[in-house]
């Protein structure tokens, strides 16, 4: 398989990485700060965007997985924690650059009716509402909707797309008091990715398989 994944230089995504490298697939990882063999990408520039998809070239994404996210807003206070550059922020990477990346890619994976995961978060469903971390959580449902709606435009043409909630994972993001290890998440997701079709096109699960409510 050829697998593309952005945001590959530290936490989930590395970890994804090493764990489909270690299985023998060639993985092309992004990075915002190119190094060794990560391919530079900042998924909120259109322009990097572009010359990502260039540097993946002609050949045929297999699994795309739209990892790079941001979490701007953990614990900020509902008076005076918000401001409108911080929904502007959360929105072009964890919903447009979502998009744009998908957008970029669409041809490399239509060729070889390849599959899209994109890992949003619990923290994005509608049903669940306790409140706080306003600008992640309505990112990371518009992503949600997005790649709902993806599901459909791209069911005809044989593309299948998954949204994973990764689990409470300890990385920069999750912090060290989070519940599971990335090798933890990694390991789910992979068989959750696997088991991807046109059958289950349009899924949220958990990375341990549970379905979860929009
Ligand atoms: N950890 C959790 O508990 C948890 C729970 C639910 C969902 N998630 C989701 O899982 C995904 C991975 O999270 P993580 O825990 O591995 O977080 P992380 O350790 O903070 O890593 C985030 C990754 O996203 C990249 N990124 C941020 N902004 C970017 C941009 N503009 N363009 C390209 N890449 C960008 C970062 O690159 P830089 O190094 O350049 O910043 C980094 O590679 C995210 O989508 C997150 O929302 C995580």
């Amino acid at each position: 398989m050829r697998i593309v994944i952005t945001g590959a230089n530290r936490g989930i995504g590395a970890g994804l990485k090493s764990a489909y490298t270690m299985r023998g697939e060639e993985v092309l990882g992004t990075s915002r700060e190119p190094s060794g063999d990560l391919i530079g990408c900042d998924v909120t520039d259109p322009a990097s965007v572009a010359s990502m998809a260039e540097a993946v070239g002609d050949g045929p994404v297999d699994l795309l997985i739209c990892n790079a996210g941001v979490y701007l807003d953990k614990g900020a206070p509902l008076d005076g924690g918000y401001d409108a550059r911080l929904f502007q922020d959360s929105f072009a990477v964890n919903a447009t650059g979502v998009f744009l990346t998908i957008e970029a890619l669409l041809p490399a994976i239509r060729q070889s009716r390849g599959r899209i995961a994109i890992i949003s978060s619990a923290m994005g469903s509608d049903w669940r509402a306790p409140g706080g971390s306003l600008a992640y959580r309505a990112s990371k449902a518009a992503a949600l909707n997005i790649d709902r709606n993806l599901a459909t435009d791209l069911r005809p043409e044989g593309v299948a797309v998954g949204i994973y909630h990764p689990g409470w994972v300890r990385t920069r993001m999750g912090s060290e008091a989070a519940d599971i290890s990335v090798d933890e998440a990694v390991s789910g997701l992979v068989e959750r990715f696997s088991a991807l079709s046109m059958e289950t096109t349009g899924v949220f699960e958990s990375y341990d398989g549970q379905t979860l409510k929009f």
